[in-house]
């Protein structure tokens, strides 16, 4: 009989409180602590939330100990080999894997809601050019809240549903309308004969002046990259997603509050990073010296695409990218020397007790942007490309928090270390 609650006593006051046990599925249990304040006295104190759970889901469950990582129960490493990106963005929304034709319709309907509202381009002409596209997808995402008037309500069903359908279709539409106003060419609509990557890949990199062809490899490439960036349960931008969400905002704003958190380089802007650490590096024998700077507390200097704070393992989804990197450079016949100096800093740094003590392991981000370079995506979209893969993870937890209804509005509590009461000192006196 597993325990039910755990008492907490505060021998100064002799107040105590029954803190429930809360379990779910799989993973450690909690301890709910709403009452905490009103029954003993105490918040509780957790910057970075490292040991709070914010709120139940069924959607991903990571274990960080044993690097296993389960969409709606199916491991990342089945679905990475049999899935595909929508088939995947489906099961996150709706928890079950489609049948043919709940499939077809999905896909139909993601296809059908790809373009955007041609004001839009107004406001993307209005970016100067050296933009950073993750700059512009803040700006255009949430631009693309001031429309759709009629379907944003969170409380209907059918809004959350056809609102989640066109952020899936219309995110890849405005991520290459960033690109291309990076690089002063006119933006391409999508072709809804094409696949979800060929489509955007055609987006990105097709030009008026000539016929362009995707490449099959590259296509199946970002697939899988976006299958494996999909969801992670409640990291950053998750999380933020929630909370803006849990106010009641417009959920395409919600959304644009995750393109905002997932930009720095302690999250999604790490593959950005890394691929910026490798240059700096340069070549294998100056690996050493960026192990060492990394150890070193006098230095800020870290190993971008290593560490997590879940993960005390290999992360799952790199031993998946770091396999298909060597996979798609040799299909594509390309031969990146980023690629060696990426593998020997793993190899050193995973022998290194620095990093074996402190459980560091290469992430999601550490090997995608050899990928992403191999398929001439620029270094500044790395980013946008996980914003991409995702979006249909802050969709669906967007849906789910919502389908619950009565959604608590997010309102943490602080520990003030500001100055106690004192009075105003007029000018004169000061
Ligand atoms: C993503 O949450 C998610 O699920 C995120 C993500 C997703 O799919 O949504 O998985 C995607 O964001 C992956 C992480 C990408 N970020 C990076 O690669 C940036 C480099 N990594 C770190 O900054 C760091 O590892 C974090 C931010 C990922 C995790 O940080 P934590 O959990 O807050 O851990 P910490 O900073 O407290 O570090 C613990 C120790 C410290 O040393 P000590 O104080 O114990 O001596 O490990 C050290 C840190 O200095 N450390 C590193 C390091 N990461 C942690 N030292 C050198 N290089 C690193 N990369």
């Amino acid at each position: 009989m597993s325990t039910s609650k755990l008492t907490l006593s505060d021998p100064d006051s002799g107040r105590s409180v029954d803190l429930p046990v809360v379990r779910g599925t799989l993973g450690d249990p909690a301890l709910d602590v709403a009452k905490i304040n009103r029954d003993l006295g105490y918040f509780t104190f957790d910057p970075g939330f490292v040991s709070t759970c914010s709120t139940r889901s069924a959607i991903t469950y990571i274990d960080g100990d044993k690097g296993v990582l389960l969409y709606r129960g199916y491991p990342i490493e089945q679905l990475a080999e049999q899935s595909n990106f929508l088939e995947i963005a489906y099961l996150l929304i709706n928890g079950e894997l489609p049948n043919p034709t709940q499939y077809h319709d999905f896909t139909e309907q993601v296809t059908h809601h790809t373009m955007i509202h041609e004001s839009l381009k107004t406001f993307m002409n209005g970016f100067h050019y050296n933009a950073h596209p993750m700059a512009m997808m803040c700006g255009m995402v949430g631009s693309l809240a001031a429309f759709y008037h009629d379907s944003l309500d969170p409380d209907n069903p059918h809004h959350r549903m056809v609102t989640a359908i066109r952020l899936i279709a219309k995110m890849p539409t405005i991520a290459a309308a960033c690109y291309k106003h990076m690089v002063g060419q006119p933006a391409v609509y999508p072709k809804n004969s094409l696949g979800y990557c060929s489509r955007f890949l055609d987006m990105m990199f097709s030009v008026p002046a000539e016929d362009y062809e995707v490449d099959p490899v590259a296509a199946k490439a970002l697939d899988l990259l976006f299958i494996l960036h999909a969801d992670h349960e409640q990291n950053a931008s998750t999380s933020t997603v929630r909370l803006v969400g849990s106010s009641g905002a417009n959920p395409i704003a919600c959304i644009a509050a995750g393109v905002a958190a997932l930009w720095g380089p302690a999250h999604g802007g790490a593959n950005e990073a890394v691929l910026e650490m490798l240059t700096e590096i340069g070549t294998k024998d100056q690996v050493g010296k960026a192990v060492a700077r990394a150890k070193d507390k006098n230095d800020n200097f870290r190993l971008m695409g290593f560490g997590h704070r879940v993960y005390k393992n290999f992360d799952p989804r790199a031993k998946i990218i770091s396999k298909m990197t060597h996979e798609v450079l040799n299909k594509l016949g390309i031969h990146d020397p980023l690629l060696e100096v990426a593998m020997a800093l793993e190899e050193v740094a995973l022998k290194d007790d620095y990093f074996v003590e402190r459980k560091l392991y290469p992430n999601v981000d550490f090997y995608s942007g050899i990928i992403y370079k191999a398929l001439n995506i620029p270094v500044e979209m790395f980013t946008v490309m996980f914003a991409l893969g995702r979006t249909a993870g802050w969709i669906a937890h967007w849906l789910e928090q919502n389908a619950e209804g009565n959604v608590k509005i997010g309102r943490p509590r602080q520990i003030y270390t500001g100055s106690a009461h004192r009075d105003y000192v007029a000018m004169e006196s000061r």
